[in-house]
């Protein structure tokens, strides 16, 4: 058993989760704002290009199994959902906010979370948390207040509302399996499978 026990241990493993990706036009606009309303300098904000809605993190898992996630993930693909993103929230929602993020209303993603998680945990590969699901993006991360401390800086002018035209709907087409590298400049997340959402029928797989 300690054999199994150590072998496990040695084999390579891969941060994962799912996600929906945004429109690039919503991307930017968000990046765009964000130039402003996120300048502050105890915040980290997100890199345009990870922008991202999670669906689903399932943690490290050993890289044998990454093909059969993104099988998984493939055979989850369900109808593009519609996505409205709403004013910044802090979270946790008192004392120093850790991270700034755009909660998201959208019942189709919500939807798409319930039949990717489901069929993910049901193959062993998820264990869903314990809090309800939150759709959210997240803008921003504090930095420590000092080098090596756990605790986050003041943020003395904390992101302002979204403009109206970025809380239209729009629609979300793609849903991607990422591996979060972490790094000490901020995690660098890479696409290891991505699924075209149909509009209607059946779905395109890349
Ligand atoms: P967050 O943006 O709210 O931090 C990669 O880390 C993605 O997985 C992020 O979008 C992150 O959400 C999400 N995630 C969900 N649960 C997580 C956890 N326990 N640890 C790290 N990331 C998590």
């Amino acid at each position: 058993m300690a054999g199994v026990a150590e072998e496990r241990s040695k084999s390579p493993r891969a941060r994962l989760f799912v996600a929906l990706d945004l429109p690039d036009e919503l991307r930017d606009g968000v990046a765009a704002w964000g130039r402003e309303a996120l300048a502050d300098p105890a915040l980290r904000p997100v890199a345009p290009e990870s922008l991202h809605l999670t669906l689903a993190f399932l943690g490290h898992r050993p890289e044998e199994e990454v093909e059969e996630i993104a099988a998984l993930v493939r055979g989850s693909a369900g109808a593009a959902p519609w996505v409205e993103l709403r004013d910044p929230e802090q979270r946790p929602p008192r004392g120093r906010a850790r991270v700034f993020a755009l909660p998201t209303l959208s019942p189709g993603a919500e939807a798409l979370q319930v039949g990717l998680s489901g069929g993910l945990e049901e193959a062993g590969f998820y264990r869903p948390e314990k809090r309800p699901y939150w759709p959210h993006l997240t803008v921003a991360r504090v930095r420590p207040e000092a080098r090596g401390s756990r605790r986050p800086a003041v943020v003395a002018k904390p992101p302002g509302k979204l403009p109206g035209r970025l809380q239209e709907a729009r629609i979300c087409r793609r849903m991607t399996l990422y591996r979060s590298e972490l790094k000490p400049t901020g995690a660098r997340y890479v696409p290891l499978a991505q699924v075209e959402l149909p509009g209607q029928g059946g779905s395109e797989v890349i």
